[in-house]
């Protein structure tokens, strides 16, 4: 853990209209922490109820509370009506953060049709749907920005991990044809790719004191990555500042390059 990170502050985020799907634990919550800390009115989505809630309750007294919707996103028809639902209750979504995903293991000879399907759903399909949702609203304000999340993990090969990692994959190719059929109407497309981030979750399943220093001696900068580095990139690449950004796939990792 290193010095807490200060957000540079972006005044255009302010009161934007910011969907962050899967805000409710790890990197998603602490985007919602760093939109609603900018000014921006910010919805989330996930399954998470518990936690989703108390993070909601411990923002709200911001300039904006957060809000949360319980929504699972691999059901699309529920997911296309809370979309529906916040532009009407609160107009058009400005920027869409496509975090949501889950990095479950797996042994190549396991995988069935349904496990198949269920991966993908789970880690590609609704990044593109959310999309598809959000763009009418974005191109009829005049633009609008969507981050996809990507991942380190297939850069480098890692075990256990063929399906998350070919919907990894998949989210690279989609942000390049998104940024280039939606660029016309203002509305810029880019990948965010984290490296290893010990959220919680990732050093409750998956890292023990030996893995986590492994990662490190592989990285050129020795140090952690904090959900902040990645809030911090999403924040820039949300912001005006980013305006000639598009079509691109921007790593957090601290130079990852060995598995
Ligand atoms: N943590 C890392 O080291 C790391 C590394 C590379 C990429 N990433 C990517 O960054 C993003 C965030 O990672 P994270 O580690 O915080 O993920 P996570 O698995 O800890 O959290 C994802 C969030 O999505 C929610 N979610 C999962 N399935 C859902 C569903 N069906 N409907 C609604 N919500 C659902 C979860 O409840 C959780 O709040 C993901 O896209 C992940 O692939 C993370």
């Amino acid at each position: 853990m290193g010095q807490p990170l200060v957000y540079a502050s972006y005044p255009d985020l302010a009161d934007k209209r910011v969907l962050i799907t899967g805000g409710g634990t790890g990197i998603g919550a602490g985007i919602v922490d760093a939109f609603v800390k900018q000014g921006a009115q910010v919805f989330f989505i996930d399954i998470a109820a518990e936690a989703s809630k108390e993070l909601a309750e411990s923002l709200k007294g911001g300039k904006h509370a957060p809000v949360f919707y319980h929504c699972d996103l691999t059901d699309l028809k529920a997911l296309s009506s809370v979309i529906a639902q916040i532009e009407k209750d609160y107009g058009a979504i400005e920027v869409l953060i496509n975090n949501a995903a889950n990095d479950h293991r797996h042994q190549v000879q396991d995988v069935t049709e349904k496990y198949w399907d269920d991966s993908l759903a789970v880690n590609l399909r609704h990044q593109f749907f959310c999309a598809q949702a959000v763009a009418p609203g974005m191109k009829k304000a005049g633009g609008g920005v969507i981050l996809n999340f990507g991942s380190i993990s297939w850069h480098l090969a890692l075990p256990d991990l063929t399906l998350y990692m070919t919907a990894k994959a998949a989210i690279e190719g989609l942000t390049r044809g998104l940024a280039r059929d939606l660029g016309k109407d203002g509305i810029r497309v880019n990948c965010v790719v984290p490296g290893s981030v010990l959220t919680p979750k990732q050093k409750a399943l998956w890292h023990d004191e030996e893995g986590s220093q492994a990662i490190l001696a592989s990285q050129v900068l020795p140090q952690t990555v904090e959900t902040e580095d990645i809030a911090a990139m999403v924040l820039f690449l949300s912001s005006d500042n980013a305006r000639r950004c598009s079509g691109r796939d921007y790593f957090v990792d601290a130079g990852w390059y060995g598995a």
